[in-house]
């Protein structure tokens, strides 16, 4: 019989060694080669006798924790479940997702409303231990001068660490033209107090991000849509527009698009940025995504790229690390760089000292990789599912373009149907998508609708596509030219 003694890593293997241990543990569970509520060894004693880093074994055991096969006690350690109890999970249920996939979660069973509509991630995705161990360590070094005001620009060692993350990703910039922000939603606001007044020009994509849109509108500018197309904005349609209207600017996601999920190839990367110089307007680039990549392609930035100092970048960090952190980060030209900051100080005077105080010591010791490299992994997994099981189960009437990395799908109903309709229909039988008129300026009904998988885990997936392709038959068969409309604000975070 295997005994946790017998546990050994392979540390040449590509798979990780948290991940590695995580399935050495869970195996020797759930073949009951463990008693339930026996005491797991100390992280101490598991790092020196695997030779590893403390890290990875907290970290499994947090996967451990958070796939219930482990509970924890304060103080006294970590227990193995009873998962053969009912109330836990059921087992067998289970074991055969378990079987075809490295990372799966459970408590399908207790999950009824699916929602493919939040591009909010799994809070099983947050790296909880690591974040608790630098908020201590602020707060031992910095005491109460980390519950100060901070400068609205932001604490300074945070700019300097982002400035060395930036290099890293061919972005040269100086600490000076980087501003902290609560959040890319934040982000989007200043820059709008700053730059538009009533009535101005703004230029988005089409569809396009809900809260940019909403931002906008709230400014009183005047919103011109540019299509979107699969591989990114419509330059056509843009320049078309530019002889009639003269934006102050473009709100651009060039990466995994929301709501879209198409990336803008390296031409038409250039081709923007080119009219930019040429019409006298500055892009704004929301950049939520774009470390999400699961193939080889390379996504530049608009900003890496960009040589006329045209481009606002916005950094968020809520899908790929937590979004309750509500922390951000803009790089601004240096022209607007008062009026950003103004704008920045009226709106909250500064983001949170301890939260970037905790996140620079997070950035600096490396964890943010790591992290980063775990996300993408437990992703890539949801992300292959959710494709295999798109095209087993969608029905042909329903096309899509399929993505190359991030969360979002988007798919189009035949032209006759309403998604509005089919968000009515879905949430009847507890489905939840995003409508296709969430993404558009007036709201209008069409045929579009997204689905992502940020909040879905990964068990899940199959199941919530297969029931998707049954609603979809049904919904074909009985819906057909009825039109809806949905009054609601609802961001689809
Ligand atoms: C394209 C895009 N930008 C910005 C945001 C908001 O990000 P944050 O949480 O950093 O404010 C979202 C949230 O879903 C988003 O989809």
């Amino acid at each position: 019989m295997k005994k946790l003694d017998d546990i050994t890593l392979d540390k040449s293997s590509d798979e990780f060694l948290y991940i590695q241990l995580y399935n050495n543990i869970k195996n020797l569970i759930v073949e009951k080669n463990i008693e339930p509520h026996t005491k797991l060894p100390t992280i101490r004693y598991l790092s020196k006798r695997l030779d590893v880093n403390n890290v990875t074994i907290v970290n499994a055991y947090n996967l451990l924790e958070q796939k219930g096969y482990v509970y924890k006690k304060v103080g006294s350690g970590t227990f193995v479940q009873d998962i053969f109890k009912d109330d836990n999970f059921s087992y067998k249920k289970l074991s055969i997702v378990e079987k075809e996939a490295n990372v799966s979660d459970i408590n399908r069973e207790k999950i009824d409303i699916i929602n493919f509509a939040s591009t909010s991630p799994t809070p099983n995705l947050f790296p909880v231990e690591d974040i608790k161990t630098v908020l201590n360590e602020v707060l031992d070094r910095d005491g109460g001068k980390a519950f100060t005001y901070q400068e609205s620009q932001g604490y300074y060692p945070l700019r300097n660490a982002i400035r060395g993350y930036l290099d890293e990703h061919n972005i040269n910039t100086t600490e000076d033209n980087i501003q902290i922000i609560s959040g890319a939603q934040q982000g989007i606001d200043i820059l709008s107090k700053a730059l538009v007044e009533y009535g101005d020009i703004v230029f988005t994509e089409s569809p396009t991000y809900t809260g940019a849109l909403a931002v906008f509108k709230s400014r009183s500018a005047r919103i011109i849509e540019i299509s979107i197309q699969e591989d990114g904005i419509d330059i056509k349609d843009l320049e078309n527009k530019l002889r009639t209207f003269n934006p102050k600017f473009i709100y651009v996601v060039p990466n995994f698009q929301n709501p879209t999920g198409c990336s803008y190839s390296i031409e038409k990367k250039y081709e923007l940025l080119s009219l930019a110089k040429k019409h006298n307007f500055y892009i704004i680039e929301d950049d939520y995504l774009s470390d999400l990549s699961f193939n080889d392609e390379k996504n530049e930035t608009l900003k890496s790229i960009d040589t006329e100092d045209r481009v606002v970048y916005i950094k968020s960090f809520s899908k790929i690390l937590m979004p309750g952190l509500r922390l951000a980060f803009m790089v601004i030209p240096t022209a607007i760089y008062n009026d950003v900051l103004s704008a920045k100080h009226i709106s909250d005077i500064s983001t949170s000292g301890l939260i970037q105080r905790a996140f620079d010591l997070y950035l600096r010791k490396g964890d943010w990789k790591k992290n980063l490299q775990r996300v993408n992994y437990i992703y890539k997994e949801r992300f292959n599912i959710m494709i295999k099981s798109i095209k087993q189960y969608i029905p042909k009437d329903i096309s899509y373009k399929l993505p190359n990395g991030g969360l979002s799908f988007w798919f189009s109903l035949p032209i006759e149907y309403s998604s509005n309709d089919l968000y009515e229909f879905c949430k009847k039988n507890n489905v939840i998508i995003a409508p296709g008129s969430a993404f558009n300026v007036d709201q209008s009904d069409n045929e579009n609708f997204r689905l992502s998988i940020s909040s879905l885990e990964y068990n899940v997936i199959e199941d919530g596509i297969k029931k998707m392709g049954s609603l979809l038959t049904q919904f074909l068969n009985e819906y057909k030219n009825k039109k809806n409309t949905i009054d609601i604000y609802n961001p689809f975070l």
